[in-house]
């Protein structure tokens, strides 16, 4: 099969994304769609399903773009093995069944038990070459859209996921005490808002970290945050801007805390989109209307009815639109890792990346791994309490799946409530088709989830109740 046939007849549209020039797409695009189908093949999965066959390029689209845009890696390509990290139930399926893509020091892997999994996450190294097979073979097997982390260099593995909890999570005393003010603000949550904010949002024809548009949505984040604070002298908003790798900033609203404002609760979600097509590109129109502007919409709105409603925190309060989550967590690891640097004490992280798409009315799921689970039995007493008609169910992602776990990875209490069971996956994410019309159009589920971070964040900022 010839490079250039792939190419010329299913071109990808461009224009946005900055490869360095059209041979180097051409080849990441080639590269991509035959490693995958021999994969597939020497596997012996049928490749002709469209759903995993996407899958699959969209591993290997995003291993490959971390590759393009990480000179560190890019250098080491040809030479040096990577280092990647994984649970121990995939290493001892992999030593079964794959052992030759990993190197042979997997044997006797560098491993640290991460804290509220019930399993250990073992550092071990592989050829960059084997990476591709390795990506498909994660999704053939265990439908992960990635599903591994390449690790920088193994002393942070172990310095950030060894020291889980003891260090760095902020001891809080969970209770529930502000019904009273807590139902009053739910009562002015508006699903119409959300709804609006998030076709407003999916608008943007992507919000790829590398894009114009881009940078744009992520203004236009910031202008909507201010616009709706700019009288309280205790808010402010700002962009933070990454490393020089990516132009895309993430926003943050820092609300003051009135007794003891050195004390943090953060609720994020992640501001960027991408779309794939059949063929591995990265496509140009990528709505991302579940996947995430819901979650983005759903903090939009409880920002809204708090900042309306008079009420002020106690402790500080941090709302983040993370940039570039969707190539590998990249804005949120570099926050937490400033905020772990800063010793920053952090009460509890809340993440919504998906709250949008409901798979049964009355349900809701939360993400059982890389999550605390004291915290998740709190948000569970929460829903108990506020949202009594909504059924949780947890269950894992199976893998760092979103940015709470560049959180938990440096020991912070995160958890992820999600718009149904987390095993659920939703067939238009990261497609051009995530759009509002195909998730819930009235954004009445979306509304739960304010409700519910509302009560978080209620709950959680009041030190004396
Ligand atoms: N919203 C997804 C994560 C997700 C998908 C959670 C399905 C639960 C169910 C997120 O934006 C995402 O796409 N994450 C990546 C992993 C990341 C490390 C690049 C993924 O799942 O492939
Ligand atoms: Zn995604």
């Amino acid at each position: 099969m010839q490079p250039h046939l792939f190419y010329n007849t299913q071109p990808t549209e461009r224009g946005i994304l900055n490869y360095n020039n059209e041979e180097e797409q051409r080849r990441m695009i080639f590269t991509v769609t035959s490693k995958a189908h021999q994969t597939a093949t020497t596997t012996g999965v049928s490749m002709h399903h469209p759903m995993i066959f996407l899958k699959t390029v969209c591993i290997t689209l995003w291993t490959l773009l971390t590759w393009a845009i990480t000179p560190g890696i890019a250098a080491t390509m040809d030479t040096q093995p990577l280092s990647i990290s994984l649970d121990q139930d995939t290493i001892h399926w992999l030593q079964m069944h794959h052992a030759n893509l990993l190197e042979p020091s997997f044997a006797s892997p560098l491993s640290v038990r991460v804290a509220d999994n019930r399993q250990k996450l073992s550092l071990v190294q592989i050829k960059p070459e084997n990476l591709e097979a390795l990506s498909a073979v994660m999704h053939l097997q265990f439908h992960r859209c990635g599903g591994f982390m390449i690790e920088d260099s193994p002393t942070d593995f172990v310095l950030d996921w060894a020291q889980n909890f003891t260090t760095t999570a902020q001891p809080v005393a969970y209770s529930i005490g502000m019904h009273d003010q807590v139902n009053a603000i739910l009562k002015q949550i508006s699903a119409r808002r959300i709804r609006d904010t998030i076709a407003y949002l999916s608008g943007f024809e992507n919000r790829y970290y590398r894009s114009s548009t881009g940078i744009r949505s992520q203004e236009s984040i910031h202008g909507i945050w201010k616009k709706l604070t700019l009288t309280n002298p205790d808010i402010s908003v700002e962009l933070v801007q990454h490393s020089a790798q990516y132009p895309q900033p993430s926003v943050r609203l820092v609300w003051k805390g009135s007794k003891q404002a050195e004390e943090i609760i953060v609720l994020g979600g992640h501001g960027d989109s991408i779309a794939l097509n059949a063929w591995g590109g990265v496509e140009r129109h990528a709505p991302g209307a579940d996947d995430n502007a819901s979650g983005i919409a759903t903090i939009t709105e409880a920002l809204h009815v708090l900042a309306l409603s008079g009420w002020q925190p106690e402790r500080s309060i941090h709302l983040f639109s993370y940039a570039a989550e969707e190539i590998g967590l990249k804005g949120s690891s570099e926050i937490a890792a400033t905020y772990l640097e800063q010793h920053k004490k952090i009460v509890g992280v809340l993440q919504y990346d998906m709250t949008n798409h409901p798979k049964n009315t009355n349900e809701i799921g939360l993400v059982s791994d890389y999550t605390n689970a004291a915290q998740n039995q709190f948000v569970r007493d929460l829903v108990t309490t506020y949202l009594p008609h909504l059924h949780v169910t947890s269950a894992p992602c199976g893998y760092a799946c979103s940015d709470h776990a560049s959180w938990h990875r440096r020991g912070y209490v995160a958890s992820m409530p999600f718009e149904s069971n987390p095993q659920v996956i939703y067939s238009k994410i990261h497609t051009s088709e995530d759009t509002l019309a195909n998730s819930d159009a009235t954004g009445n589920h979306a509304a739960k989830f304010a409700q519910l971070a509302v009560a978080y964040l209620v709950e959680m900022a009041t030190i004396d109740k």
